[in-house]
């Protein structure tokens, strides 16, 4: 098998496949572990992505992973950051693809870690699609979504008999200034759940389309930031109130909308979160 260079950060390459001809790692198949590494807190991955996490060889995440879970993974193993940064774009799909399925091809144990559940708007089913490609085998390994932590801190269920029958996931992203493409008069119906993912720049767009469809103003909303994590924040609003709530919050946040948020307990008022010289010093970011 020939080397591989790989560009694991805008300084260094990776060279695949300069250990020693005939080790072990060269003869064994190697393998692709899509993990879901939960919305933050260590406490809510699951058993089997701790035990996959430990035999790493080669970890490649995304930034919403904490340090608690990466320091999981064998001090030996390689761990290669894919994140946005600001000084950088994020890596392209198709390298991180290629990165995954050529450190596989050469015999490695490849866990490619992915906040919340690496099927909700992770791509993982084009990591997936990758590594069929490519002859890699993949498996799955399930994380909690960050809706569940959200909806679970707050004490509102996303179904509630008889106020919402019904719970749908979208993305709230689009091209800055824009707002997604969605069925807008399906989600505006009663009676059901809309969770929105990466919405928080476009809140107030997203609540306008809502509403101009036919879902009521004052229906209950929830924006969960930093689910699970130290800095989490609840915000309890309403629809019309999605906009200026998100104003100063910085993400990761899910918006939630929905009769059964009217369970939601805050952790702080929505109107203090729009200002936050008014917060108490030890809660201002
Ligand atoms: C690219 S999506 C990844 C979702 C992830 N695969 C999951 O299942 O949770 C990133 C978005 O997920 C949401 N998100 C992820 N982690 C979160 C957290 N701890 N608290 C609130 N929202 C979170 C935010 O909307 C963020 O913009």
């Amino acid at each position: 098998m020939p080397s591989i260079p790989i560009r694991a950060n805008n300084r260094r390459l990776v060279l695949l496949g300069a250990g020693p001809a005939g080790t072990e790692s060269s003869r064994r198949p190697g393998v692709v572990w899509l993990v879901g590494a939960g919305p933050g807190d260590p406490d809510l991955l699951t058993v089997r992505a701790h035990r996959v996490i430990g035999g790493a060889e080669v970890v490649v995440h995304d930034g919403l992973v904490s340090d608690a879970i990466l320091d999981l993974a064998p001090a030996a193993a390689r761990r290669i950051s894919v994140a946005k940064r600001k000084s950088r774009h994020a890596y392209p799909q198709d390298e991180i693809n290629r990165m995954l399925t050529a450190f596989a091809l050469e015999g490695l144990t490849v866990v490619r870690l992915k906040g919340g559940d690496p099927f909700i708007f992770g791509r993982g089913g084009e990591e997936l699609e990758a590594c069929r490609a490519a002859g890699v085998t993949c498996h799955v390994v399930p994380g909690v979504t960050a809706a569940l932590a959200a909806s679970a801190a707050a004490g509102a269920p996303l179904t509630h008999r008889g106020a919402a029958q019904a719970v749908t996931f979208v993305t709230g992203h689009a091209k800055a200034g824009e707002t997604p493409d969605l069925d807008w008069p399906a989600l505006a119906r009663a009676n059901q759940t809309v969770v929105i993912y990466m919405g928080l720049s476009n809140a107030a767009g997203i609540a306008a389309h809502l509403i101009a469809a036919g879902r009521s103003a004052s229906t209950p909303a929830l924006i969960v930031e930093n689910a699970s994590l130290p800095g989490e924040r609840r915000l309890v609003t309403t629809l019309a109130g999605l906009g200026d709530a998100a104003g100063n919050l910085t993400g990761p946040a899910l918006l939630i909308v929905g009769e059964a948020m009217a369970l939601a307990q805050a952790s702080i008022p929505a109107c203090l979160a729009a200002s936050p010289s008014a917060l108490p010093l030890e809660q201002r970011r």
